[in-house]
């Protein structure tokens, strides 16, 4: 007798007594690890969707963990019939562009000026000697999402991009949202969410194709809470009213002259040369963070008289509206729906994941693409979108999110076992419900109606493969003309490597964030209204939308 044990894509019986993590690798699937299944390293999370019970209790090494987290090399199997399912995080293999194409021509650098640059064979850092050798100088840009972690290395001398690499955040086991790891962190000593974190991003940054004794230089991009996490700094003040970090709360009280942070890379024990520097971005206030800042620097560094919104739609959405006059900025904790999570039928945008869906009269059963072909094992962010679109246009779902034709799910593909649910609609509707309620609450705030925008920048890694057709029929975006849309990808991590090329760069972005003004979405007396609105699947955007 045996348990049928499904990690990753791959299957096996397995006996009474295995670890998963010996289990993991008779199948050939890699667990990250680094104190040989000792329970000391706690690098080798899997996330068991299905036959917990089916497994031992977890073991003292595991107490730190929540929910479905455990420790492959602690929790065994303990059954001797029954199905698991278990997932590791996954490790580069998430899809992100190498660049992002639809950048205005503004936020190019013409010519790199880092702060690294050489003289003969002597290293300079703002022209002070750190290392003598020879060699390219390279820099890394990390862009720290709460979902998702990308890795640029970059030559500092031509700008180009030599090596990436991104891997699933696997500070997940704290929590899925910032408000949960701040929470997370305040309960359990020893940093243990910045550890396991440095832990998986050493492991990456040493398997670059490049040598890590050539990086001199690493910048940081993430929202408030990452940041802050990853430096190592205290949290909980970002938690609580008014939502201000402790470098925000310094820069406030006249302490320092901006929220940038700049440290020895050394201090995070990161793989790189030892004179190596960290800078971590500005942030904007409250929850508006320092990826936030980098999307800004990547698409309007230069404001003129145009009215911009510029969206980075993610597990934390961050928005500014404004133009060189005035720019107000904002933080909507839409939750990680959109990045598949929480939602039945919901992956990540990997290897395997629906990404496009088209829906035909009929019981004809729809058509998809899915990511990396092959047979379909869930749907990614860019396919919910498009699958609302479609059971809008055909009118099988209503405006309300119900089916018109009183079931209470959808079927996307019988064969993979893939469903849409009444549940997955509200999840999507609550996120969309947070997005539309801070682009309305920040409008009003402005003194104009969305459909005064000249232009609409769309972000994130999710927003370069969404369907702007279905987006604007259900209301995730305004009802602006194609024309004035542009999907810019992931502006964050485009602006961490801007900020890395150019020093004057950066230090005009810690001037342009002093001059913002940080709308707090939550103490405006009409935003419930406004996430109510947001929660429907109809077009926003006409001028009666934000009249009050
Ligand atoms: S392998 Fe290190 S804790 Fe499991």
């Amino acid at each position: 007798m045996s348990v049928t044990l499904f990690i990753n894509s791959q299957v096996a019986p397995v006996a009474a007594g295995t670890s998963l993590f010996d289990a993991a690798e008779s199948l050939g699937v890699n667990v990250p690890s680094s104190c040989r299944k000792q329970g000391k390293c706690r690098e080798c999370l899997m996330e068991v969707f299905e036959g917990r019970e089916c497994l031992t209790p977890p073991a003292a090494p595991e107490q730190h963990l929540k929910g479905a987290f455990r420790l492959s090399c602690c929790a065994r199997v303990a059954a001797d019939t029954g199905t698991i399912r278990a997932h590791t995080m996954r490790r580069a293999t998430m899809h992100v562009e190498d660049s992002t194409m639809n950048l205005p021509p503004q936020a190019r650098l013409d010519r790199p000026d880092p702060a690294v640059t050489r003289d003969g064979d002597r290293v300079l850092l703002d022209g002070h000697e750190i290392a003598r050798a020879a060699g390219p100088l390279l820099g890394l840009a990390l862009d720290l999402g709460t979902t998702t972690i990308v890795i640029r290395a970059l030559d500092l001398e031509t700008g180009r991009i030599v090596a990436t690499a991104s891997f699933e955040n696997p500070q997940r086991f704290g929590g899925t949202d910032v408000m949960a790891r701040i929470q997370y962190d305040t309960e359990h000593p020893g940093r243990l969410l910045q550890r396991t974190l440095l832990g998986y991003l050493s492991r990456a940054i040493a398997q670059l194709p490049i040598n890590p004794l050539r990086i001199f230089e690493i910048v940081v991009v993430g929202n408030s809470t990452m940041r802050d996490l990853f430096l190592g700094l205290d949290v909980r003040s970002i938690g609580q009213k008014p939502y201000w970090s402790e470098t925000e709360t310094a820069y406030r009280t006249g302490r320092t002259a901006t929220t940038a942070v700049t440290i020895q890379a050394r201090e995070l024990r990161l793989p790189c040369h030892p004179a190596a520097r960290l800078y971590a971005l500005p942030l904007v206030g409250g929850h508006v963070g320092g990826d936030a800042a980098a999307c800004l620097l990547a698409v309007a560094p230069q404001l003129g008289d145009e009215l911009v919104a510029i969206m980075d739609i993610g597990t934390n959405t961050e928005l500014f509206m404004g133009n060189r006059h005035k720019l107000l900025a904002a933080s909507c904790p839409a939750g990680p729906a959109f990045e598949g999570r929480a939602i039945s039928c919901g992956m990540p945008g990997l290897d395997g994941a629906i990404e496009k869906i088209w829906l035909h009269d009929g019981d004809v059963p729809p058509s998809v693409r899915v990511i990396g072909g092959g047979r379909p094992e869930g749907v990614c962010g860019s396919g919910l979108i498009d699958l609302l679109g479609e059971l809008r246009r055909t009118d099988r779902m209503n405006e309300f999110g119900r089916f018109e034709d009183g079931s209470s799910e959808f079927t996307i593909h019988a064969e993979a076992g893939l469903v849409f649910r009444e549940s997955d609609i509200n999840e999507l509707a609550q996120a969309k419900g947070a997005n539309v309620a801070g682009l309305l609450t920040v409008a009003k705030a402005y003194g104009i109606t969305l459909d005064r925008l000249d232009r609409f920048y769309l972000a994130g890694g999710f927003g370069r493969h969404l369907d702007l057709a279905a987006s604007r029929r259900i209301g995730l975006i305004p009802d602006l003309p194609i024309a004035k849309i542009a999907q810019v990808g992931n502006a964050a991590i485009e602006g961490a490597c801007l900020a890395l090329l150019s020093v004057s760069r950066r230090r005009a972005l810690e001037e342009l964030v002093k001059t913002i003004r940080h709308v707090e979405l939550e103490t405006d007396p009409e935003f419930f209204d406004h996430f109510v609105q947001g929660c429907q699947f109809r077009p926003i955007g006409a001028a009666k939308e934000v009249a009050s």
